[in-house]
């Protein structure tokens, strides 16, 4: 196990996360949407892992997360609920799943956590969604806000922009933060927010918050493990990404290698295929066309073995 994991060994719970925040403590997040990156994301100590809506643009190829479907996200999440042992899990409510009133809200949330086996679900929206927030949370499922960019609302945003930039922004930023802790949230990402709003948002509430392309004030921070790694296809790097490896490239170079490998004739090499065992081979190069379940040739065998008598 990794190091992260040996420092921090205990299970991550919702009320655990409030005493962070308290101890001033900086929590790490990261999305997983299967199971072998649920593993490596928790076995290197990940404090919150998110089955991100992202999972319809890094995996699936979507243009937003727009399309995401509860079945997909469903899906997504019980895979990585077999790789996660100690982070707390999120999954997050797919557009659509919450706007049409609290008991619809519920019922996805409840999919959620019942056949993904999140301990908790994430939605987009401030002021606008305390009432189907306080809701779940009435319902005993914890939930995780997320104000600012909401990729959600790309159509009305008109595309991914810093959000909060004017006074007027800043305030309404706030008051949605006040309004999702007040509703029960435990917890509220801020994305792509200037970091002095973030800042003044972090010292408001008393849940923690945890920032993308949000600044260094946040109580926690949470990448896109895709661009964290380098496997992402979107055309543009935020400012916010910074990528410690390429697996894309790591990736090309071995599948470039085996492909050399294969047309050459190197690969397989002998100690990567089975021998015959000994007996077996003897026996076949006494005879090597005797199936003894072959009828048709048995036959034809012993008629060629009579006629040599004759
Ligand atoms: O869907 C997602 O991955 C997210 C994070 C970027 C916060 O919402």
């Amino acid at each position: 196990m990794s190091y992260l994991k040996q420092q921090r060994p205990e299970k991550v719970t919702v009320p655990g996360l409030r005493a962070s925040k308290e101890r001033g403590e900086r929590l790490v997040c990261l999305t997983a949407y299967d199971y072998p990156t649920a593993r490596i994301v928790d076995e290197a100590g990940t404090d919150i892992i998110l089955v991100g809506d992202s999972v319809g643009n890094v995996v699936l190829g979507y243009d937003t997360t727009v399309p995401v479907t509860l079945d997909e996200m469903v899906r997504h999440t019980r895979a990585v609920r077999r790789g996660v042992e100690r982070a707390l899990l999120v999954a997050d409510m797919p557009y659509g799943t919450y706007h049409t009133g609290s008991d619809d809200a519920v019922r996805a949330a409840l999919r959620l956590i019942k056949e993904g086996g999140a301990e908790a679900v994430k939605l987009e929206g401030g002021r606008t969604r305390a009432d189907v927030i306080r809701r779940l949370v009435d319902e005993e499922i914890p939930v995780m806000a997320h104000i600012g960019l909401t990729p959600q609302s790309v159509h009305k945003l008109g595309g991914f922009r810093l959000q909060g930039k004017t006074a007027t922004a800043a305030r309404r930023l706030l008051a949605d933060a006040r309004a999702v802790e007040e509703a029960g949230a435990f917890s509220i990402v801020l994305e792509v927010v200037p970091r002095e709003i973030a800042k003044l948002v972090t010292e408001s509430v008393s849940i923690p918050t945890i920032g993308i392309g949000a600044g260094e004030f946040c109580d926690a921070q949470i990448l896109v493990l895709h661009d964290l790694v380098g496997l992402s296809f979107s055309r543009t790097r935020p400012r916010f990404v910074r990528q410690y490896a390429d697996l894309r490239q790591a990736m090309t170079e071995a599948i470039s290698r085996f492909a050399e490998d294969v047309r050459g004739g190197a690969y397989p090499s002998q100690n990567e295929s089975y021998p015959l065992p000994a007996e077996a081979a003897a026996e076949l190069h006494t005879d090597p066309i005797l199936d003894p379940e072959d009828e048709i040739a048995n036959g034809h065998r012993s008629a060629l073995n009579d006629q040599a008598k004759c």
